[in-house]
């Protein structure tokens, strides 16, 4: 195998800090606890300048700066700072209960960021309970699935998705008793289940909520449902549909929703938007950076990523990663005119 210059320093320089580049860099797709766990304690570090390439030098594609531009870590937004507490407080209220626990709903449209705060929730419960009580390999606090493909028929292998997410080893009928032995010994407080809307249509979703009812009935976890439209999907599953209602009630079920926007143009919400933008600025590692750099650009990031998370998030990353590759080191109104996103090129 041919190695490239930079893995060659890096095999040879032991004290090199970093992954040694043997693969190219790509993200990681927790399919199991082990890497779940491995992704919660590897909150990304942020590159040092003192340690990176010197400022006016050539950056390469693997250049640890430019990768960790690419993505930025996950800032506390205030929709974050506030889900964090009233998922604390239902889990208070849940964990002693065998019956009768209330999931969450987490609601909201494209691109506000609900699968990176459902992210954000399971790692500060990993990091919590480790923290708590030490770090255990037998202990399993979250569990983290996206809603498994139909296979034959309609028909979604769930029992499937949550023993392989516990490391079970594939048996031959159903491992519903051994995952709910497994969830038990495992003092499983949290499920955590994107991409709801994969649920089309009303007996999909019934069906996948027939399977899930015995888990959470089973366990002592709480279920948190996340997807667009996840309330109107969920909620009608977890009612009581059969009692003749008043004409002035509204058939409604007790699961909170917690629902994500964009963060739009009232004041109030502008303040919100400078928020979050003051907490990018300091997460970027530029040589030219000052502090409140993003706060100048504020107005013009908030008119183009029109107050989406997703593109928010594009911008300042695609600029950050311009700004290094070109050598300005900056981020500034030309800068972030020189990305495209969002934008028809004609050519
Ligand atoms: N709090 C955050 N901090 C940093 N980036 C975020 C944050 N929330 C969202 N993003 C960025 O926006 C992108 C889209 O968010 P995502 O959670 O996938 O939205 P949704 O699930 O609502 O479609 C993410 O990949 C991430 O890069
Ligand atoms: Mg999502």
């Amino acid at each position: 195998m041919d190695l490239t210059f930079e893995e060659e320093r890096l095999l040879r320089d032991t004290s090199a800090a970093g992954p040694l580049l043997l693969a190219p860099p790509t993200p990681l797709w927790p399919l199991d606890c082990y890497e779940w766990r491995a992704l919660a304690e590897s909150s990304l570090h942020a590159p040092k300048l003192e340690d990176s390439a010197p400022e006016g030098s050539k950056v390469g594609s693997l250049d640890p700066r430019l990768l960790f531009h690419g993505r930025l870590r996950t800032v506390s937004t205030p929709a974050i700072t506030k889900a964090q507490r009233l998922v604390a407080e239902q889990i208070m209220a849940n964990q002693q209960r065998r019956h009768g626990k209330a999931g969450i709903i987490l609601d909201g449209p494209r691109g506000t960021g609900k699968s990176t705060l459902l992210q954000a929730i399971g790692v500060h419960w990993e990091r919590r309970l480790s923290s708590l009580y030490g770090p255990d390999e037998n202990r399993i606090p979250v569990i983290v699935l996206s809603v498994p493909p139909p296979t034959r028929g309609s028909m979604r292998n769930w029992a499937g998705a949550f023993a392989r997410f516990l490391g079970q080893e594939r048996e031959s009928g159903d491992p519903t008793e051994s995952v709910i032995r497994a969830m038990r010994n495992a003092r499983t407080l949290l499920v955590l289940i994107d991409g709801i809307e994969r649920l089309r249509t009303a007996a999909d979703a019934e069906l996948a909520f027939q399977y899930l009812d015995v888990i959470s009935e089973e366990t002592g976890a709480t279920f948190v449902y996340c997807g667009r439209g996840a309330q109107f999907i969920v909620d009608p599953l977890t009612r009581d549909n059969d009692t003749k209602l008043d004409d002035t009630e509204q058939l409604r079920g007790d699961h909170m929703v917690l629902r994500t926007s964009r963060m739009g143009f009232s004041p109030e919400e502008s303040i919100v938007f400078a928020r979050v933008i003051e907490l990018f600025d300091a997460e970027l590692v530029l040589y030219q950076h000052q502090k409140h750099d993003l706060r100048e650009v504020a107005e013009y990031l908030h008119t183009r990523s029109r107050g989406y998370m997703r593109s928010l998030s594009q911008l300042i990353c695609q600029a950050a990663q311009i700004a290094i590759r070109s050598g300005e080191e900056r981020i500034t109104l030309e800068v972030l005119e020189k990305v495209s996103l969002g934008r028809v090129v004609n050519l």
